[in-house]
């Protein structure tokens, strides 16, 4: 089955298409580069052991888009494309707005021409806001706080709508809590143009001596240690989520959050980083960073019961797999 990824040249779209490749999808994908190198596709041949197809465009360019699907039978598509910073989007609400928006509706017009009916849509545990953890999918939105994660919600509505009005659309909806680690082979990873805004890949370029210390924002949360505690998932273990939701997908959307179901605090994986690649990551404690929440975990019976998924790799081997990659990642 031809699958298009978009986006698929990103830390999360590189990894999935792995995946995909190794359950048997034939996989295309559309990437701009806006936040990825081309130097991926080549690691991903590397890798999968085959040549990839790709096309280096914008998901939001409507005339390019149907000369994709022209060009191959696409009989699925999972959307990744789009920008993803918070504290970004809290600048540039409108860059958000235009790109994560109107690439999707694009997108959704392209299938709609060439009758593709299977969607699986990357969202994020941010649209919980700030609603208790564990959080469950049955759960009503709260306002996310910033325009990043209002995309997603906008997003999400104009699948769900979508799915009701059109008797054989099928639509996943993916929640990720915090992604993070890398393939075992350290080709692939999480590789931010700049000063990385996520917390392991600057734990990863201070223990490389990028940085002289981790800033860690905030100890005085109502949390085991003070500091804030996430649901950190091995990006493999987040790829093969895609793929069970894929090989699942039945009519009308559903919604599934993919992370582990445990909460890991800052302090925890820094000492877990320390232990696992025997390294140090000398740290200051510093105020709470605006709009951070304290907790944030999922509960993942839902994709356990109806994808037959759970996550596999524990915060030692996210650790291990990250600092791979940082060490190979010569820039
Ligand atoms: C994790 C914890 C920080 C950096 C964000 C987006 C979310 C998703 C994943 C896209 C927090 C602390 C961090 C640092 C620190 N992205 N931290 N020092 O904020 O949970 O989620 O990225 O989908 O949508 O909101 O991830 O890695 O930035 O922070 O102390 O230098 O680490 O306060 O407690 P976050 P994060």
């Amino acid at each position: 089955m031809n699958i298009l990824v978009t986006g698929g040249a990103g830390y999360i779209g590189s990894h999935t298409t792995v995946a995909l490749i190794e359950s048997g999808y034939n996989v295309i994908i559309a990437d701009n580069l806006s936040n990825s190198s081309i130097s991926t596709k080549k690691n991903l041949e590397t890798i999968t052991n085959q040549e990839l197809t790709f096309y280096n465009i914008d998901v939001a360019d409507n005339n390019a888009l149907e000369n994709v699907f022209s060009n191959h039978h696409i009989e699925g598509v999972i959307h990744f494309a789009g920008y993803k910073s918070v504290s970004e989007s809290v600048e540039k609400p409108l860059y958000y707005y235009n790109n994560n928006l109107i690439s999707t509706l694009t997108l959704l017009n392209v299938c709609e021409k060439f009758s593709v009916n299977k969607f699986v849509f990357s969202s994020s545990a941010t649209v919980y806001g700030d609603n208790k953890p564990p959080l469950t999918e049955k759960m009503l939105l709260s306002p996310t706080k910033n325009p990043y994660g209002e995309t997603k919600v906008m997003c999400e509505r104009m699948l769900s709508d979508i799915a009701k009005s059109k008797e054989h659309f099928s639509v996943a909806i993916l929640r990720y809590f915090n992604p993070v680690g890398a393939h075992e082979s350290g080709l692939i990873g999480e590789a931010p143009n700049g000063i990385p805004n996520n917390l392991m890949p600057f734990v990863s370029q201070v223990a490389k001596g990028k940085h002289k210390k981790l800033n860690i924002f905030g100890d005085d949360y109502q949390t085991l240690d003070g500091t804030g505690v996430r649901d950190y998932i091995h990006v493999v273990d987040l790829a093969i989520g895609h793929v069970a939701a894929l090989d699942n997908l039945t009519n009308g959307v559903h919604y599934y959050n993919l992370g582990t179901g445990r909460g890991t605090s800052v302090l925890e994986l820094v000492k877990a980083f320390e232990r696992a690649n025997d390294v140090e990551v000398p740290y200051d404690l510093m105020d709470r960073r605006p709009g951070d929440i304290a907790e944030c975990y999922a509960d993942v019976s839902k994709a356990e019961k109806e994808l037959g998924w759970t996550a596999k790799r524990d915060i030692i081997e996210m650790c291990r797999d990250a600092w791979r990659f940082e060490k190979k990642h010569h820039i």
